[in-house]
């Protein structure tokens, strides 16, 4: 017989929000946003940007919390409780960020070492070289090679490790007390940052080419998709996270007001990363003689990687600047890092009676030996750029909709999940709330979802061969489509049916008063 134990809990309200707004603020707002809206329109991008924060962004938040908190699970639990054979969606969910958890391990390992680079500038005249030659020994082609680069292992390992012990010291010591300290000194690092950016010469010359409008992208579906993809990864929604970090929040606790807060200091720290990034941008263009737009290296990791880097080297004070930069992709990372783990920690604990400690290892370790085998070679530049892609526009979308599309319509649950979120929360919602969950969020990724598909298929991706494409992109998405089915139905540990047949969601008894077979 397992023993019974109570579930975990948050110390409180600032604990759960705290650990949501670190969750949200990740590579996602420093690595990925800025590079993507400059990609999508400049400013224009920020039409699309707050249209999917309001329509998709803050709904879906909302719908994620009175999943969790109505449910009190991870969300294979959650969506078993929901309705009969809902446990694949939540595995689903699982999977997206298992395979998230193993990148997003390789960018932290890479800031980690270039916290330390910049103290020395040790990228040297050539930073492109450097990142791509020197440091992640790049082959030419993109591919799957097993050649494992030596000293990427390292800081690895080393990300790997704090991983571990937060999850293995629980939600209250272990992720509520990381983000208590991570957060604050991010804000704090950030800040300093983007001050100094902002006086640096040329820096208003960088914000206009974030901020000028480029109207004409507004009519490509792409650009939209973008700004729903990056709202969605952003805010950690629609692939577990929200679902299990609510879950641990107390009974009575404020759901709605809580999400409006945390997603808007998500988006508000993203776009002071743009500002940021972008005001840096203008110093490095005014020292070129060049314009913003000439610059080149304006995406993805090479924005921060070799672009930054390039800059730093250029300005005085650049090592401090350099930390400063590098040291808050550490501490996004971080927080965000520890609430994808969470998903997946969850998420076995519950199924099987396996005890956190062993749950996170286990995880930890799988994922390692992934991230090391697919992602520390010398094609693993590749992999990662493909993996990104596909997983965050096909799957979290596909896991959108369906998820949408099932509690709308199919266990037609929004009026109870509405009335969960209006009895425990100040700020009530609407009627509207089930028209954008029922109706616009799905009909719009849908339509988001056809054309990126169709353009993935047709054109592909960045290049990169077909054979690659369909292994690494769409078969990751594959992956977790199987994976989802093989754990929904391998049996559970004994007692979970009674468990859910006792189950009463509209029991709000205080926590201390529930119990949870672990
Ligand atoms: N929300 C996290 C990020 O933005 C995953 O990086």
């Amino acid at each position: 017989m397992a023993k019974a134990t109570k579930r975990e809990h948050w110390s409180g309200q600032t604990g759960f929000l705290l650990a949501a707004i670190g969750s949200a603020v990740g590579l996602g707002n420093i690595w990925r946003f800025p590079g993507v809206a400059y990609e999508n329109g400049g400013g224009a991008f920020l039409i699309p940007y707050l249209v999917a924060l309001l329509t998709a962004g803050i709904p879906i938040l909302f719908l994620d919390y009175a999943l969790g908190h109505r449910y009190q699970g991870s969300a294979p639990t959650v969506f078993r409780r929901l309705f009969k054979g809902g446990e694949a969606l939540g595995w689903f969910q699982v999977a997206i960020s298992f395979v998230i958890m193993c990148y997003y391990g390789v960018i932290l390992a890479w800031a980690m070492s270039f916290t330390v680079f910049s103290v020395t500038e040790a990228w040297g005249e050539d930073p492109t070289a450097f990142f791509t030659g020197t440091y992640l020994e790049l082959a030419p082609e993109p591919g799957l090679s097993l050649d494992i680069v030596g000293h990427l292992l390292l800081p690895l390992l080393l990300a790997w490790l704090v991983v571990l012990v937060v999850m293995v010291l629980g939600v209250q010591s272990g992720v509520e007390r990381a983000n208590k300290w991570f957060l604050p000194l991010l804000v704090i690092l950030f800040a300093i940052l983007v001050v100094r950016a902002l006086f640096l010469d040329g820096a208003m010359e960088g914000l206009n080419a974030l901020f000028t409008p480029d109207f004409s992208q507004l009519t490509n579906t792409d650009v939209w998709l973008a700004a729903y993809s990056q709202i969605f990864f952003s805010l950690s929604i629609a692939f577990g996270i929200m679902i299990t970090y609510s879950s641990y929040l107390k009974r009575k606790s404020d759901l709605t007001t809580t999400g409006l807060v945390a997603g808007f200091a998500n988006s508000s720290f993203e776009i002071l990363a743009g500002i940021g990034v972008f005001a840096t941008l203008g110093f490095m263009a005014a020292q070129s003689g060049v314009g913003v737009n000439e610059l080149e290296g304006l995406t993805g990791p090479i924005l921060s990687f070799v672009t930054f880097p390039q800059i730093i080297s250029m300005m005085p004070g650049g090592p401090i600047f350099g930390v400063l930069f590098f040291g808050s992709l550490v501490l996004a990372g971080f927080t965000s890092m520890i609430s994808i783990s969470q998903v997946v920690v969850a998420a076995l604990q519950e199924k099987f009676a396996i005890g956190r400690a062993a749950a996170s290892a286990l995880v930890v370790g799988v994922c390692g030996t992934i991230s090391i085998l697919l992602f520390a070679t010398t094609t693993g530049l590749y992999t990662l750029d493909t993996v990104d892609k596909y997983i965050n526009e096909i799957g979290i979308i596909t896991s959108a909709i369906v998820m949408t599309l099932v509690v709308a319509w199919g266990v037609r649950k929004l009026p109870t999940l509405r009335a969960h979120l209006n009895r425990v929360s100040a700020f009530q919602i609407g009627v509207w709330w089930h028209w954008l969950i029922a109706v616009v969020v799905p009909a719009m990724l849908i339509i988001m979802l056809g054309s990126t598909g169709y353009s993935l298929l047709v054109d592909g991706y960045a290049g990169y061969p077909t054979w690659y494409l369909n292994l690494m992109g769409w078969g990751v998405v594959g992956f977790a489509i199987v994976f989802a089915v093989v754990f929904a139905l391998i049996p559970g540990r004994r007692g979970r049916a009674e468990e859910d047949a006792a189950f009463d969601p509209d029991d709000l008894t205080e926590d201390d008063e529930l119990e949870e077979v672990q």
